[in-house]
């Protein structure tokens, strides 16, 4: 497994790569769900490639940028075992030659809305990083995980809209035997916080048993330390609230951790 952090190192490497290649996306702190998404990339491409980088254009001004956990030895570890051909580990510096980027993608209505309503700008700082990252490690096709419904909805409305020349292909969520979705940041929780955090999946099962968000919303507003942010049944490709909708999205801060999930409505692999 090859590891590089400088672009032209990058470009040798993918350069030596032959048929054709997958390209996973990471900000580190790697669990279950990203390895689901190395073994999805491993089945669809001859090669993959790993990304690293803790993009400093998608936190907001008051979020945990700083505090966001990196674990590079382990991280790399477990790209090894996951048969990784090569990882990308660039510093900011290297992403961002020039400082922050003048021209950059803008998500649109998709990033006014639910998480892009809580984080303003955090969706143009995603589309603009793997855009970038696109061109970098030019990959025939690029895995996302369904974990981050919203993200992976502007990642395909970017590919098309702007003919980025890749194939999209989005991974099931991973969860915990108890239903908690995998998540970098599921290690900030206490003991009960994340036995709290629990109700975040089960309202969504409620909410999709009963298909309707309001059962699922009165779930976690009832839950103790559990604070809600929004729970909605929506649109599948633009998030506008929709009750006929394919999905159902919640975000809750449990403690000073902020959760999101989803459900896909009529997925036979969920529940
Ligand atoms: P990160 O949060 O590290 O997630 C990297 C990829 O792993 C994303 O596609 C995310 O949806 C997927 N993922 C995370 N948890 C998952 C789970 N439990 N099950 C399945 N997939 C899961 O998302 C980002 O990084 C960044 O925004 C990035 C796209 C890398 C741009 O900076």
């Amino acid at each position: 497994m090859r590891v590089v952090d400088e672009r032209g190192d990058l470009s040798a490497v993918r350069d030596g790569l032959r048929g054709r290649v997958a390209v996973v996306m990471t900000m580190g702190a790697l669990h279950e769900g990203h390895a689901a998404l190395l073994r999805a990339a491993r089945r669809s491409a001859d090669h993959v490639v790993a990304t690293i980088f803790v993009n400093p254009l998608q936190f907001g001004p008051a979020e945990d940028l700083d505090r966001y956990p990196r674990t590079l030895a382990a991280d790399l570890a477990l790209c090894e075992r996951e048969g990784v051909d090569a990882v990308f580990t660039p510093a900011p510096h290297v992403v961002y030659p020039d400082g922050p980027p003048v021209v950059r993608v803008t998500a649109g209505p998709l990033g006014a809305v639910l998480e892009g309503a809580s984080r303003p700008g955090h969706f143009d700082g995603v589309l603009t990083v793997v855009c970038k990252l696109l061109h970098l490690t030019r990959p025939d096709v690029a895995l996302f995980g369904q974990k981050d419904a919203q993200q992976l909805a502007g990642i395909r409305r970017m590919v098309r809209d702007l003919d980025l020349p890749v194939q999209v292909v989005a991974v099931p969520t991973v969860r915990e035997p108890d239903g908690l979705a995998l998540s970098s940041r599921n290690r900030y929780l206490s003991a009960d916080e994340r036995r709290a955090a629990l109700v975040l999946h089960r309202a969504l099962e409620c909410a999709r048993a009963a298909g309707d968000a309001g059962a699922g919303r009165a779930l976690v507003q009832a839950e103790p330390g559990v604070e809600l942010e929004y729970l909605e049944r929506v649109h599948g490709t633009s998030f506008a609230a929709d009750p006929d909708g394919d999905l159902v999205v919640v975000a809750a801060r449990v403690g000073s951790t902020r959760l999101i999930d989803n459900i896909v409505l009529d997925d036979p692999q969920e529940g």
